[in-house]
């Protein structure tokens, strides 16, 4: 991980850190929307799928389960990583483990899938989001499917104690852009381990881009 990233990877392995990963405020047993807008997609097991600040998720489990045949996990806090290998067990060595801050990150390869629940509403500054989509760019094969989850317009002004950056389908279509084709959205209400009801917005989306991507690898 490039070196600049040390605060952001220090706030987010603390948190990890302090809390089981079922007791933090995203936590899911089941990653049902992320599911249901794949399959809304129509992706398949043998897409090379890249889960962007995937963290302990369960939704590598899940697509191992699927038979996901190329599985990556990319996250700025190792502490989640670690979580997330231990729990898998022996199928931790199925996936590519990535330790990277998405802002810089710069994708030796290409995926057909991007999926990122909870990630892309902490960039309140546009530098960040056009740094989240430069890697995003990098990271894709022509025509590949991208899943989102933000926290909604009417959702949590906060996170972890970041600020947050709110959406409604339209303005994650907005700041996408025209070469992301909106196929689904979503509105869904996640219940925290506490009780308290957070909604998020969803879009799924494939990406047709002006100019053929290079093949990288
Ligand atoms: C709210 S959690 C969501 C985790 C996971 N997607 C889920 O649904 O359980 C946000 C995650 O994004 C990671 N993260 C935050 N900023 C990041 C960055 N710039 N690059 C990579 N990961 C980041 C955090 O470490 C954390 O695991």
């Amino acid at each position: 991980m490039e070196t600049g990233a040390g605060d952001v990877a220090g706030h987010w392995d603390e948190i990890y850190g302090r809390r089981l990963p079922t007791e933090v405020s995203w936590y899911q047993d089941q990653p049902t929307v992320s599911l249901a807008l794949l399959d809304a997609l129509r992706v398949t097991p043998d897409q090379p799928i890249v889960d962007v600040g995937g963290g302990a998720s369960v939704l590598v489990d899940r697509l191992l389960d699927r038979r996901f045949g190329d599985v990556s996990v990319l996250d700025v806090s190792a502490t989640a990583l670690a979580h997330a290998k231990k729990r898998l067990a022996e199928r931790a060595e199925l996936v590519h483990w990535l330790h990277e801050d998405v802002l810089t990150w710069r994708p030796g390869r290409r995926y057909g899938i991007w999926h990122d629940r909870a990630v892309f509403h902490f960039l309140v500054e546009e530098n960040q989001r056009r740094a989240y989509l430069a890697a995003l760019r990098a990271a894709l094969t022509s025509e590949a499917r991208v899943v989102i989850g933000t926290f909604a317009g009417d959702g949590p002004q906060q996170c972890s104690g970041l600020p947050v950056q709110r959406y409604d389908p339209g303005d994650l279509a907005a700041v996408f852009g025209a070469e992301f084709d909106v196929i689904e959205h979503r509105r869904d209400g996640h219940r925290t381990p506490n009780g308290t009801e957070q909604p998020f917005t969803w879009v799924g989306m494939v990406w047709r881009p002006k100019f053929q991507p290079r093949p990288r690898g």
